[in-house]
């Protein structure tokens, strides 16, 4: 008689979107050590690649805007693995740029690839795992969606906010069908976004977060580890807040 693995996600499968750097890259190396088979996908040639190798996972190159392409690869890993048990919409843009300056095309690509591409992810994931009766949808979400912050755009912040909506109308609507969504609101959390911020700036926002210190990529990780596995079954439609205590509620 073998013995039942200890690990969470054992036997699953995920999808992580933007999962060539940062986060993207730290949540698909959570997933994997919880048990999952992690398919990684991102818009840039090569990174998603690396991360796939050093998992052995299955790396794809597709854009989030583009809702075909997307399409096309989601179906790559569905018929790779079997099925995808776990959806991740990791990939963002991050300006820093200020409102009064924000062009409209800026202004739609921020909205194309954090808004839009995150919608046309839980779509596509979610049509796959309302058929089979079960499934997990995490969205990156971010405490610039709930509070200002001096850190990004209020087009990035807009998105954000968005995604806490998208969220929310998935849950509801995948409840039935044994499918929950949930949003993960990270804030500050030590990564090339936040690498690229000049030390003064960095200074001034660790100064505001209660805990003194910045989060770790792992600790994201380990929140969307938690909402994919059993232990979350009863949740859909929360957002996560992972902040510090830069943002209490
Ligand atoms: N770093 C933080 O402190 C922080 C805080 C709150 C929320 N977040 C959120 O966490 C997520 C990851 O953040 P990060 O700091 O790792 O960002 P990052 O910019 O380091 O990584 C984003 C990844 O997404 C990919 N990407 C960009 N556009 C894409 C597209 N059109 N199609 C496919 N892939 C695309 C990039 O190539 C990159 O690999 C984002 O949703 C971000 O908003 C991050």
């Amino acid at each position: 008689m073998s013995s039942p693995s200890l690990l969470p996600l054992a036997g699953r499968v995920a999808f992580v979107t933007g999962a060539g750097q940062g986060l993207g890259a730290a949540i698909a190396r959570g997933l994997a050590q919880a048990g999952a088979r992690v398919a990684l996908t991102d818009i840039e040639q090569g990174h998603a690649e690396g991360v796939a190798a050093e998992l052995g996972g299955l790396a794809l190159r597709l854009d989030v805007r583009d809702e075909a392409a997307f399409g096309d690869g989601f179906g790559k890993a569905v018929a790779h693995f079997g099925a995808i048990d776990i959806m991740v919409n990791n990939a963002a843009r991050t300006p820093t740029t200020s409102l009064w300056d924000i062009t409209p095309d800026e202004w739609d690509d921020v909205l194309a690839i954090n808004l839009r591409g995150s919608f046309f992810g839980c779509r596509i994931a979610g049509r796959h795992m309302r058929e089979r009766g079960a499934g997990r949808i995490v969205n990156l979400a971010s405490m610039a969606g709930q509070q200002p912050s001096a850190a990004t755009g209020v087009h990035y912040a807009a998105s954000k906010a968005g995604l806490l909506a998208l969220t929310r109308s998935f849950a509801q609507e995948l409840a039935p069908h044994g499918v929950t969504v949930n949003a993960l609101a990270p804030a500050a959390i030590d990564s090339p976004a936040l690498d690229a911020l000049d030390p003064a700036r960095q200074q001034a926002l660790k100064a505001r977060i209660p805990l003194g210190r910045f989060g770790f990529p792992e600790e994201v990780a380990a929140a969307v580890v938690y909402l994919a596995s059993p232990a979350a079954a009863f949740m859909t439609g929360a957002t996560l807040d992972l902040n510090g205590g830069r943002f209490m509620r």
